[in-house]
């Protein structure tokens, strides 16, 4: 993977700012918009990464998005320092959710992010562990 292919995309994820939620996710759209990448593949990637985002955001206290956009694929990582998860496969289960009643409200919490994370992308992989935050890394293929 050469260096100078590639395009390189960090947005802290704030902790409590709920003005800015959304915005690590917004930002790649832009760019990939901008780079003329096929909409279907903007779509899919935007989507599991405002999922992921969200889930940094609400989960995880808040963390890190980092974006490498290459001429073929897009390399998405997302890390938090929050509780992290105590069962992956069953969080990753479809309606699984321990968001709170006051998160639910605000319109969160619906428990479809993790899979809709490994639906729109290519290769998903979750490292976490209680005490340990949360790191996922998604790759998408843009050809
Ligand atoms: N970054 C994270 N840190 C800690 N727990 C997480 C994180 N992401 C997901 N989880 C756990 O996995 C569950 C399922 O996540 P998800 O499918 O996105 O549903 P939702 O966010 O709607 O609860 C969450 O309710 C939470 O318990
Ligand atoms: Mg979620």
């Amino acid at each position: 993977m050469a260096e100078e292919n590639s395009m390189h995309i960090e947005t802290p994820i704030v902790k409590d700012d709920f003005a800015s939620a959304g915005e690590a996710s917004s930002k790649v759209k832009k760019t990939l918009t901008m780079l003329g990448v096929k909409p279907s593949h903007i779509k899919r990637i935007s989507v599991a990464m405002y999922e992921a985002e969200i889930n940094a955001f609400i989960h995880g206290g808040g963390g890190m998005a980092y974006t490498d956009i290459y001429p073929d694929h897009v390399v998405i990582f997302i890390e938090d320092h929050g509780k992290g998860i105590e069962d992956i496969s069953l969080a990753m289960q479809e309606g699984y959710s321990t968001a709170s009643d006051e998160v639910r409200m605000m319109g969160f919490g619906a428990g479809m992010g993790l899979p809709n994370m490994k639906r729109n992308s290519d290769d998903m992989v979750i490292d976490s562990s209680p005490g340990n935050g949360t790191r996922v890394k998604m790759t998408f293929d843009i050809r």
